[in-house]
């Protein structure tokens, strides 16, 4: 076969539906997942630039262990895709709040989507990936490396997300597949307007608008990034400052976040 297959998990908004349209520009055919019809207008958008660019989207939650499995299984056995040499496990949300305001439900629920959602992503690919000797990205977050308050469950499952990804990057290298850990700062996107259960919430604003990257620009940083089979790429420079003070100075982090908490100003904690 002489064509390539992108699988891109959660590409119905956001960076997702971005990565769709890089990865559609770089010839690959896609598999496109999300829970909404959304899809479909993705699809089009996609076609209408790429008219020869096969697009296949499927509704499945990443939650589904067996609906993902069964996706993955048709894709294989579908004559015209039938391969995986990229798979881009993005789909996920953020919880937000303090540990006193919130409960163990939104950390179970943030961990299910955010961590066992990529686990059902990479094991059905498995075996495809390394017969492409493809290459696989996990889309963690700058809060992979920094833990904010009001932001602990999110944090947690984007550090599971850099633990996995470290660990499985020596276990499949030897087996020909990469494995990208893609770090995002702030990305223009719906994920900071949708509440604790991944529900866009109507009069919400988008607190990082400002300092946001354009998806576009960041989709292509993180396709390139994931091209060149790059162990780690982090996105924005407001993400590499950030992760450069946790990692270097920790002790300013600490401070400008203990000073955070006390403000009075701060009516989340
Ligand atoms: N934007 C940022 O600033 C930023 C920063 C750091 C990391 N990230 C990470 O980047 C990834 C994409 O986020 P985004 O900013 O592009 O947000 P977004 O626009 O809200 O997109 C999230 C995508 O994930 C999908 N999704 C969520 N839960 C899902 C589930 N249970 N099953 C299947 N699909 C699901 C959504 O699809 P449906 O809801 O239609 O099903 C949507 O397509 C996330 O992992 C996020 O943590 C984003």
């Amino acid at each position: 076969m002489s064509h390539k297959v992108c699988l891109i998990t959660g590409a119905s908004s956001g960076i997702g539906e971005y990565l769709a349209y890089e990865y559609a520009k770089l010839g690959y055919r896609l598999v496109l997942t999300g829970r909404d019809q959304k899809l479909d207008a993705v699809k089009n958008r996609c076609n209408s630039r790429f008219p020869k660019i096969l697009v296949q989207p499927e509704l499945v939650d990443v939650n589904d262990e067996q609906g993902m499995k069964e996706m993955i299984n048709r894709t294989l056995s579908n004559s015209e895709l039938g391969r995986l040499d990229v798979v881009v496990a993005n789909a996920g949300y953020a919880s937000g709040g303090p540990l006193e305001k919130i409960s163990v439900d939104i950390y179970r629920k943030q961990m299910e989507t955010n961590v066992f959602g990529v686990l059902h992503t990479i094991y059905p690919c498995l075996d495809a990936l390394k017969k492409s000797k493809g290459k696989l990205a996990l889309i963690g977050s700058v809060n992979s490396y920094l833990s904010v308050p009001t932001n602990s469950a999110y944090s947690m499952s984007k550090y599971a997300l850099r633990a996995l990804g470290e660990a499985i990057t020596y276990e499949l290298s030897p087996k020909g597949v990469s494995v990208s850990m893609i770090y995002p700062g702030f990305v223009k996107s719906v994920i900071r307007l949708k509440d604790n259960h991944g529900n866009v919430v109507e009069d919400k604003k988008d607190f990082a608008a400002n300092l946001a990257m354009p998806t576009d620009k960041a989709a292509k940083q993180i396709a390139r990034a994931i091209e060149r089979r790059k162990k780690e790429k982090i996105i924005t420079y407001h993400g590499i400052v950030a992760i450069y003070l946790k990692r270097y100075v920790p002790w300013f982090v600490r401070l400008l976040f203990r000073f955070q908490s006390k403000s009075p100003k701060n009516k989340i904690l």
